[in-house]
């Protein structure tokens, strides 16, 4: 059988040192935590950066890691510090990930960044090029790698490769604005499938091919010479059973012993047993609209103030690019934000917001999505959003009620979500109310329609349709040649 390889810049698990000891722990964010569930039915190798930078560890703890990598299927690209500083938090994250989210103001464009990304595509690339096999096929993810479908068709053209984009792709509007954006469209184009969340990003990206190659387009075949490139949506799903059934056992368990999460969130209960849940989860990152979500709250306090001792806000942000001043700033920003509610409308008895700026494991995750009555995601621009398919996959009797961004790729499979624009926070704050108020029948009507959407059309069946597509545009690639 042909193996598939996937290759991303970051891997399924992250680096922990404590104590001098070295360990693995699952990494954050929708790429690996959604990949995580299928790699392991490719047959293939997961390429990628272990997340830490070389001249952090000695060789032979470098190799260790690399070591354990190797058994979780693993095979590292490594970083230098500058690499890390230029490619990862420059190139990726102070030029592309602010221009996709649509945050121009943030975008550096330096050419030192550029020269260090096209620098460790090629690292990539290379690398994905000694593992594979003849009739293999590459999976490559995300805006941290777009050179690399270039770079390794360059070298291998017999190589069918697969690419999919896991953030929003800009109006041409926008995207015109990079100055590399010829060099990264033609690195896209070396894939012979591109993949999207939503047909929006597909139509933004075939708009900008159209306009600055000028190539013919028909329906969603990019025609470039002797060769066909096909783009698609494909909207992400999660690994639905295991948030499901981890969300059942979470209730059986319960009923034996609590966790220290539970016993803690059982106090905010305790005062005022009718008391809701309201619980966002995100990495901290601008583009999640962190600030707008809790001035909506405190607009929501101001307005509503039977609510003051009632509605808690159980805010969980894990720590995201701490290097790059923007998240550096937000940081404070929400601090602040949350300092100001609490000492507002906080008394003995009540915190309005509980923070907490740690990565959860996926118990506690699954235990907090189980024990919330609202789920609230006010992303300003969010590629996907699986938090929200994840709240959905845990709520075991079908309550629960999830206020969603319209800015977000999942809205599009949660019409029956209350839909709000994060920007308006009258909206946000009377989208507050209607879902703390909203009858226990309607929850229910509107839960199990999403839930079955999510059931039906879950990671596995996404990263299937993607492959079929993959193997179909083999095909069709053979019959274009031969032709
Ligand atoms: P992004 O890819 O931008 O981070 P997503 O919502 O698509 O956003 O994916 C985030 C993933 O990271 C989810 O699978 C979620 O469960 C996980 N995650 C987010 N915050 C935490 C946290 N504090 N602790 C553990 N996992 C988290
Ligand atoms: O899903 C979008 C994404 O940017 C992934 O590419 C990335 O792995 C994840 O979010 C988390 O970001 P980072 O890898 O920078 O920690």
């Amino acid at each position: 059988m042909n193996k598939l390889h996937i290759v991303s810049n970051r891997l399924p698990f992250s680096i922990v040192t404590q104590q001098d000891q070295i360990s693995l722990k699952p990494s954050v964010g929708g790429l690996a935590t959604g990949m995580k569930s299928v790699y392991k039915d490719f047959e293939g190798r997961w390429i990628g950066w272990p997340g830490v930078a070389t001249e952090d560890f000695s060789a032979s703890d470098f190799e260790k890691i690399d070591t354990m990598l190797q058994k979780e299927g693993c095979e590292t690209v490594p970083l230098s510090s500058y690499e890390v500083e230029t490619f990862y938090e420059g190139f990726c994250n102070r030029t592309i990930w602010p221009l996709f989210h649509y945050f121009n103001q943030y975008v550096d464009y330096s050419p030192e960044f550029w020269e260090s990304y096209v620098k460790v595509n090629q690292k990539f690339a290379d690398k994905t090029i000694e593992v594979i096999d003849d009739g293999d096929y590459v999976w490559v993810h995300d805006y941290q790698l777009m050179l690399v479908p270039g770079m390794i068709k360059k070298k291998r053209p017999d190589i069918i490769i697969g690419f999919f984009l896991h953030i929003p792709f800009p109006s041409y509007e926008v995207f015109r604005f990079l100055p590399w954006r010829n060099e990264i469209l033609e690195g896209l184009l070396g894939a012979d499938l591109v993949g999207f969340h939503t047909y929006d990003y597909e139509r933004h990206f075939l708009s900008s091919v159209r306009r600055l190659f000028g190539y013919e387009i028909s329906f969603n075949r990019i025609h470039i010479e002797e060769r066909i490139v096909l783009a698609d949506a494909f909207p992400m799903g999660i690994d639905y059973d295991k948030f499901h059934n981890a969300a059942l056992q979470t209730i059986s368990k319960t009923l034996r012993e609590k966790s220290q999460l539970h016993q803690e969130l059982e106090k905010v209960f305790f005062v005022s047993p009718e008391r809701k849940l309201i619980l966002s989860i995100d990495r901290l990152d601008y583009s999640k609209g962190i600030p707008h979500r809790l001035r909506a709250f405190e607009k929501f306090l101001e307005k509503y103030p039977e609510y003051r001792t009632k509605a808690t806000l159980v805010m969980l942000a894990v720590p995201s690019r701490n290097s790059v001043p923007q998240y550096q700033q937000l940081k404070r920003e929400v601090e602040e934000l949350v300092g100001r509610i609490n000492g507002l409308y906080g008394s003995v008895n009540y915190s309005p917001v509980w923070y907490f700026y740690r990565s959860l494991p996926f118990e506690n995750l699954v235990e907090l999505y189980s024990m919330s009555d609202v789920a609230l995601l006010t992303p300003v621009r969010d590629g996907m959003n699986l938090v929200a398919k994840e709240y959905v996959a845990s709520r075991i009797n079908q309550t629960g009620v999830m206020i969603i961004s319209e800015m977000t790729g999942v809205v599009k499979e949660m019409a029956e979500a209350i839909v709000i624009n994060p920007n308006n926070e009258d909206e946000v704050a009377e989208a507050i109310k209607q879902a703390l108020e909203m009858p226990v029948d309607e929850q229910r009507a509107r839960m199990a329609v999403i839930q079955n959407r999510l059931k039906r059309y879950d990671v596995f069946k996404w990263a299937e349709q993607f492959v079929a597509s993959l193997k179909r545009i083999a095909q069709i690639q053979r019959d274009f040649i031969s032709k």
